[in-house]
């Protein structure tokens, strides 16, 4: 099952993912692809939904990629899965909303827009003091973890704990929809997973014709977790790699945060005026009064996207306010 744009949404549920823009990212994908490579994948959000022969997939955090093999080899028996998933459920007393609602009537009168997280949070914490002891270490625990967690983020100490209190969120029906699609997808997919740094995933490919880059990678001027790895330097590498690709005539089309909160990405909007830009979200009203809600999200591609479009920058029809 898909949202009313006929787009799976990954079950990471990722923090910053493009499952809401890929239908207007992904018109600008060329239409023949072979190999769809990702070095920034986080959720895979995009990789799920994008048709291609081959997938070689990419990203720095290994929890991430660590849940992402786990759940391709949970797709071979998912019955398996589930039975493990309402174990745990079951042993830490958590809501199970995709089954029943088991949250009591006062709990919800008396919180009624925090009862999930009342409700869960002794079993979450025992949960979580349980994987980080060692004693529950497994990838089905960290993505209970991250199911039931606030945000449904990752986050870990510099022990390399996970940190992140209780979150207001069940495994709920929309949880068994995404999972159900990630191994119905997964299964058909020739997908490869690592866990590198993008220069190093670069390195280790063999470019050919027909092969597509997809780039989302951390915004060097919005605010998010991952972005902490992220600074002027690694993305004025990665550009100068993007620069390396379009001579060979490989095709790619990266997403960035152009303007936001009266920041500008000088470098990015530089480097992009030799490309094609489309503007694919963005607030033109406080855009031009320079107020703080600036804010420009644009797809740029070495390839011409379509007939219409020329190497000046593209306006989409639709804008957001
Ligand atoms: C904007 S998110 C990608 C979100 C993804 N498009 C989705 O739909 O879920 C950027 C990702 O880049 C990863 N990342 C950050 N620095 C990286 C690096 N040097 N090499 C590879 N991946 C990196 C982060 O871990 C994060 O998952």
């Amino acid at each position: 099952m898909t949202n009313k744009n006929n787009v799976f949404r990954s079950p990471l549920f990722y923090v910053g993912d493009k499952y809401k823009l890929y239908p207007k990212i992904s018109q600008y994908f060329p239409k023949k692809i072979n190999r769809f490579i990702e070095p920034f994948t986080g959720g895979g959000s995009v990789f799920l939904n994008v048709s291609a022969n081959e997938y070689l997939l990419n990203d720095i955090d290994s929890k991430v990629i660590e849940i992402h093999n786990f759940l391709e080899k949970q797709a071979e028996n998912p019955d398996l899965f589930f039975k493990n998933v309402f174990e745990i459920i079951q042993e830490y007393k958590l809501s199970h909303s995709y089954i029943k609602d088991i949250v009591p009537q006062e709990l919800r009168d008396k919180w009624k827009k925090t009862y999930y997280a009342k409700f869960n949070k002794e079993g979450f914490n025992k949960l979580k003091k349980d994987y980080n002891s060692g004693k529950t270490n497994t990838t089905l625990h960290l993505y209970i973890l991250l199911i039931y967690g606030f945000n449904r983020m990752l986050r870990f100490n510099s022990k390399g704990e996970y940190n992140l209190p209780v979150g207001n969120v069940d495994f709920n029906k929309n949880t068994l929809t995404a999972l159900n699609n990630y191994f119905y997808l997964i299964k058909k997919k020739k997908t490869t997973f690592h866990n590198l740094d993008f220069l190093d995933f670069f390195d280790s490919i063999n470019f050919q014709k027909d092969d597509f880059i997809y780039l989302d990678p951390p915004y060097l001027i919005t605010f998010s977790e991952y972005n902490k790895l992220w600074n002027q330097e690694t993305e004025k590498r990665l550009l100068e790699f993007l620069v390396y690709l379009d001579v060979q005539n490989i095709n790619f089309a990266i997403s960035n945060v152009t303007h936001y909160k009266g920041k500008i990405n000088e470098q990015f909007l530089k480097w992009s005026k030799n490309y094609y830009s489309l503007d694919i979200k963005s607030n033109y009203i406080s855009y031009h009064d320079n107020s703080n809600k600036e804010f420009r999200e644009v797809l740029i591609t070495n390839y011409q996207p379509n007939k219409s479009v020329s190497k000046k920058t593209v306006r989409a029809t639709e804008t957001y306010t």
